[in-house]
């Protein structure tokens, strides 16, 4: 068995894969700017070795966790009490464990997409958003766009996930499963990925009477100047394209809140981590 107790961290990033994460990169900029005590490393974990291995962790002296892909899903169904957004999701990329008796969920994604999508102003009220997959990422950003009033329309490779979703989704706002043909006379004007890394685009067909000049392109993911989506966006002349590194560094804020009380500044993260 796997043991914690010795290794000198408190908090980790649980995930498969994980070699591309900045997570850590990312947390000890925040201890070294507050001068908390917050050693934070990655730890990859076999597919069907989550709960065992996160329960054992948390055994040992540590005070959280985050969790990335794919184990969102698995996060929710792990956690002993969830805040409301975690429990309006479903997906939980945030633990915490509390007075040593039980582990809090919660989910940062969707306040960290949000808080990126307003830095770059490629949100506003009321617009028609495409977003492509529907997994744990995105299940833990719609609320967050749904109480903007915009109008969400899912792209997925299994339609039974996307249905679900909508399905989950329905009662906080205007969600409809992407369907091309009824959609003649809709112009989007955010597309926002969540989608695994590295998928060929061009298997994607989506019409580009869909997209304008003015439509924001997203990408939640990140570590790469050219992501597989961003290349997409480029070849369709898109001006407005940023990667997911601004989320990345929001969301992380917010577990970090959860886990101290302080909420990080963040700008110069995200310029450093842009110029890299
Ligand atoms: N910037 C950030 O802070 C941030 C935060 C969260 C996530 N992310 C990134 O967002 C991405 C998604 O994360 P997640 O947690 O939602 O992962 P996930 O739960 O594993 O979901 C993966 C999604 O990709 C689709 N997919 C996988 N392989 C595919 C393929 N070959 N062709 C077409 N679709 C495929 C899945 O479709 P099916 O339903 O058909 O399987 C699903 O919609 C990850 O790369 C992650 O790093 C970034």
């Amino acid at each position: 068995m796997r043991k914690y107790q010795n290794e000198n961290f408190n908090y980790a990033l649980f995930g498969n894969p994980i070699n591309h994460s900045k997570s850590p990169e990312i947390h000890n900029l925040f201890a070294k700017q507050t001068g908390i005590l917050h050693f934070y490393k990655a730890i990859n974990i076999p597919l069907d070795q989550f709960s065992l291995l996160v329960s054992n962790f948390f055994k040992s002296n540590v005070k959280g966790a985050n969790i990335t892909s794919p184990f969102k899903q698995e996060a929710y169904f792990f956690c002993d009490k969830l805040s409301k957004r975690a429990q309006i999701a479903k997906s939980v990329n945030t633990l915490k464990k509390v007075n040593n008796r039980y582990i809090l969920g919660d989910n940062t994604d969707g306040i960290g997409l949000l808080s990126d999508l307003t830095r770059l102003k490629f949100i506003k009220k009321n617009f028609s958003i495409l977003i492509l997959g529907a997994g744990g990422a995105v299940q833990g950003i719609l609320l967050s766009i749904l109480s903007l009033g915009c109008s969400v329309y899912i792209l997925n490779r299994t339609d039974l996930n996307a249905i679900n979703l909508v399905n989950q989704f329905r009662k906080y706002g205007n969600i409809k499963i992407f369907k091309k043909d009824s959609l003649k006379n809709t112009c989007f004007d955010l597309v926002i990925n969540g989608l695994s890394r590295n998928i060929r685009y061009k298997n994607i067909f989506i019409p580009s009477y869909l997209f304008s000049s003015k439509t924001f392109f997203y990408d939640m993911n990140y570590g790469s100047k050219s992501t597989s989506f961003i290349n997409w966006c480029k070849n369709m002349n898109s001006k407005y394209v940023s990667d997911g590194t601004g989320m990345l560094v929001f969301q992380a804020a917010h577990s970090f809140l959860k886990w101290h009380g302080i909420l990080p500044k963040i700008d110069y993260i995200i310029d450093l981590l842009n110029k890299k």
